[in-house]
Parts: C-alpha cells; structure tokens; sequence
C-alpha cells in the first residue's frame, strides 16, 4: 500500500512545484529515524500533538470542503473519528479546524497571495458517531530554513470536556519525514489510492480534563 502512495506525491511535486524538489542542497540527509510516539503501533494512546507554525488563522468558514473549482493538485479526503481518551466512546460535534499549504507549498498568508484570500482553510464538526471526513488536496512542501518540511496538514480540535489539540498529520513515504525534526511517527495518515483520489485515514484520541 504504501509504495502506491509514493508515486502521488512525489508526482505532485514534479509535476505541479518544481522548486519542491530536493537538490543538493536541500536533499534529506540521513539522520537517525524519530522514535516512536508512545502508544504508536496500533495500541491507545492520545494524539500527540504537534507545533502550529505561523501560518494559522482563526474565524474561518465553516466547510468540510476546502477546495476551491479548478484548483490544481492531488484531490484528497481525510476521513476518520474522534474519540476520548478510552479510544472507543465516540465525540460527537468535535470542532476541527483545518488548514493547510496548496499544491506549491503557499500558504494564504504566506505573502504569496492577495491578502485576506481564503485558501485551503475550514472548521468542520464531527457527527454523532464522532466521525469527520474534510475533502482537500495534497498539500505541497516547503523550506523551513534549509531543509523542505514534509507533506502535512494542520488540524486543531475543540471538544468540549477536553484539552484543545493542536497538530500536523503526515503521509507515509515522504523521504522528508525522515529528516523532519517535528513529526511523529503516530501522526502518519493510513493512505490508499482510489484511481486519482487518495484517501487517507486518521483516527484523533483527545484528552480529558
Ligand atoms: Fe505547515
């Protein structure tokens, strides 16, 4: 499954950012792998959580669909649950605030847009069965000073009852992820291709308090 994904993505980034191509300078360079996250593996455990980078905005339309007509790149859906610390009792009207880079790596506030254009940016809630499913594109990479982060998306989670989340998820098999001085290895999206679709799955585990 995951050699499918490869191809995608690496496609995306030849295809549609030609500066998100690794070169000399800017090539993963072999670094002992992240450990795992307690709980990764398949075992309960919250979510970890993960740096928000500057590129949040609060106040952004209500929408599972972040995509706007025309708009290039990988179509995406990330679908999953929202549970409670037991990872079974599901949270039903979970806010997630989503946001993320377009296919080249640009964020709408990243001074690359017209200001105050909303890209790529929504708040979704989950169902009673605590389920969620945003429609969205493969986000592209960018330098964070030298090095090229990895393919991510940022999610923050209100839920009544427990601690705010904030957190990035990421693809398997992007050679950043092995570089990349913030990721998780727990916050690696399960991801299959459906013909041009990709369609990834993650699963949130929210804290009490
Ligand atoms: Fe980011």
């Amino acid at each position: 499954m995951l050699a499918g994904i490869a191809a995608p993505l690496l496609l995306a980034c030849k295809t549609n950012d030609p500066q998100a191509q690794p070169s000399a300078s800017t090539r993963p360079r072999p670094r002992p792998a992240p450990p795992p996250a307690p709980g990764a593996g398949g075992a309960c455990a919250e979510t970890a959580a993960n740096i928000e980078g500057p590129y949040y905005r609060a106040g952004v339309p209500e929408r599972a669909d972040l995509t706007d007509a025309g708009m290039p790149g990988v179509p995406l859906e990330i679908a999953g649950r929202v549970t409670t610390s037991d990872c079974t009792t599901a949270l039903a009207n979970v806010e997630l605030d989503v946001w993320q880079a377009n296919h080249s790596g640009h964020y709408d506030n990243d001074g690359s847009m017209p200001p105050g254009r909303v890209l790529l940016r929504g708040r979704l809630r989950t169902d009673a069965d605590g389920r969620y499913r945003v429609k969205t594109i493969v986000p592209g990479r960018y330098l964070n000073g030298a090095q090229y982060r990895p393919a991510h998306v940022h999610v923050k989670l209100r839920a009544q009852g427990h601690a705010l989340l904030t957190t990035q998820l990421y693809f398997p098999d992007d050679p950043f992820n092995e570089v990349d001085p913030f990721i998780h290895r727990s916050l690696v999206m399960a991801v299959e291709r459906k013909d041009r679709l990709l369609l990834a799955r993650y699963d949130f585990v929210l804290r009490p308090v």
